[in-house]
């Protein structure tokens, strides 16, 4: 029995050579074979081999942190780049992981690559949307996402909606160890967008949230909150860098590594 499968409120809709599926594929990015070629041709051993997380000092103290507490973890939205798990994983290989992903293909391809490079990985694979997890209330020790809650694709509301499902999976207790993006500074951003005469894009119109507020709101305890990164935009990036160089006014954003405690 797999570590997760105990944890299971629902009936996968299959389970093909070691991955559960729960039938999430629209919730996904649709990768293609040309993806798919270029996983197999060295991105996904060169992400497993990374060093970048063990580099920096803040998402090395997040690895750290989730070995220390020894909770196995759950990676959320791992895409071609296995989220957290790689680095947990030079921290303690024998560490137990969860793979998950919408999107099968990633999964598929990730399993094939560690099967054949290693004879025991201790990664299971599971297919599911972070905005409908297929675990009972309160049975998950601990999740893990670096941009997994970022990646989900209807905006705000669909943040809100994925926050919530962690909260309502995680054990009383239980930890979700996260590094997220957002933008820095909507108003300075509209006001590019006004000195440039231009609708503003979607994405700044709705109400915008803080992940910080969003998770305070979802009812977790903020352990530890540190910015890894952040990145100012230049004329290079795309046209709102370009008007934002133009104007004198800096827009960029940033990564902020999370370890969160539901109460
Ligand atoms: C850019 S990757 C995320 C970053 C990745 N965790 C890493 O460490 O590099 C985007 C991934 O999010 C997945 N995704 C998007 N929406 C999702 C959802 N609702 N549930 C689960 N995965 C989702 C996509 O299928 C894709 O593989």
């Amino acid at each position: 029995m797999l570590m997760f499968e105990k944890k299971l409120a629902k009936e996968p809709v299959d389970i093909k050579d070691g991955i559960y599926y729960f039938d999430a594929h629209n919730h996904g990015d649709f990768f293609d074979e040309e993806d798919a070629a270029e996983w197999d041709n060295g991105r996904l051993e060169s992400n497993w081999k990374k060093r970048k997380f063990l580099e920096n000092p803040t998402t090395k103290k997040l690895a750290e942190t989730i070995v220390a507490n020894g909770k196995e973890i759950i990676d959320l939205a791992c895409g071609p780049g296995m989220g957290l798990i790689p680095s947990v994983k030079q921290l303690d290989p024998a560490f137990h992981c969860t793979a998950s992903d919408a999107s099968a293909m990633v999964l598929e391809h990730w399993k094939k690559y560690l099967d054949w490079n290693f004879m025991t990985h201790g990664v299971e694979f599971a297919q599911f949307s972070v905005l409908d997890m297929p675990f009972k209330d309160g049975s998950v020790p601990s999740f893990s996402s670096n941009i997994g809650l970022s990646s989900v694709r209807g905006g705000q509301v669909d943040y809100d909606k994925a926050v919530k499902e962690v909260f309502r999976c995680l054990e009383p207790g239980g930890y979700l160890y996260a590094v997220e993006s957002e933008w820095i500074d909507i108003p300075a951003i509209l006001q590019v967008f006004e000195k440039w005469g231009q609708e503003p894009w979607n994405c700044f119109t709705e109400g915008q949230t803080s992940w910080h507020d969003r998770f305070l709101q979802a009812g977790f305890e903020i352990v530890t909150e540190e910015e890894v990164q952040h990145r100012i935009f230049t004329a290079e990036d795309n046209e709102l860098g370009e008007a934002s160089v133009k104007f004198g006014i800096p827009v960029g954003t940033k990564e902020t590594a999370f370890v969160l405690r539901r109460l």
